[in-house]
């Protein structure tokens, strides 16, 4: 099975947890554009009413052109269910998030919502979280000091960029730093703390205590449901 059709699969099942009446989070990336697929589908096909809000206009258009209506998140601030892929996902369920640059609205979302569903594929599944890299959120305002503050805790990093070499600027109109660490942290809670505490961090892509059930999807056609 390749990786494509593994994130279908798991898009496919977290769309039958949708009910009718539900608002709905929607995530941001290739598994959460499958999962948005999934739901149009079955809203057409049982006539669902469902409502939603998305973490990012990509994730709204696509829902939108779909039939689905799109609620803005300061007319809903309650959410039935959000559903969300991940970069890296450890057994206790920690998460780093915002590959796509989107995980501050992901998390309002997930935060807002009465479970957070997350769907992976098993390339996600890490026995610790910062394998890969940590999205740091920040504002643009002085955004040198601030990286300086982040160094000067010991952590390494490059501004994120666009394809065309430029500042990748968030749909909150702020600038990524993209930590690299060493090797995975002990202690990441420890880390988003401290980043935290920096003025001009927005927030991190750790995602600590949001998880509910973890959709994982495998290369062998397997679903496993971690409630
Ligand atoms: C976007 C995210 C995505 O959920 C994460 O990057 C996973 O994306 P994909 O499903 O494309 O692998 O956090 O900000």
């Amino acid at each position: 099975m390749s990786l494509l059709l593994v994130k279908q699969a798991v898009g496919e099942k977290a769309a039958t947890l949708i009910k009718n009446g539900m608002i709905v989070g929607l995530g941001t990336g290739s598994t959460a554009n499958c999962f948005i697929d999934s739901l149009i589908l079955r809203c057409r096909r049982e006539k669902l009413s469902i409502q939603a809000v998305a973490s990012s206009h990509q994730s709204a258009d696509r829902a939108a052109k779909g039939g689905i209506e799109i609620l803005d998140i300061n007319e809903a601030p309650r959410i039935d269910i959000t559903v969300d892929g991940a970069d890296e996902i450890d057994p206790l369920k920690r998460m780093i998030k915002g590959g796509g640059g989107a995980h501050v609205r992901e998390k309002i979302l997930a935060a807002a919502s009465r479970e957070m569903v997350v769907i992976v594929d098993e390339s996600k599944l890490v026995p610790q979280i910062g394998v890969g890299k940590l999205p740091v959120e920040i504002l643009y305002y002085g955004s040198p000091a601030t990286r300086l503050k982040i160094e000067n805790l010991g952590l390494k990093g490059m501004w994120r960029m666009t394809e065309e070499d430029s500042l990748f600027i968030t749909e909150n109109g702020n600038v990524l730093f993209d930590i690299s660490f060493d090797s995975p942290p002990p202690f990441p809670e420890e880390i988003h703390e401290e980043l935290l505490h920096i003025p001009g961090v927005i927030d991190t892509g750790f995602f600590f205590g949001l998880a509910g059930r973890v959709l994982v999807g495998y290369l062998d056609g397997r679903i496993e449901i971690r409630d």
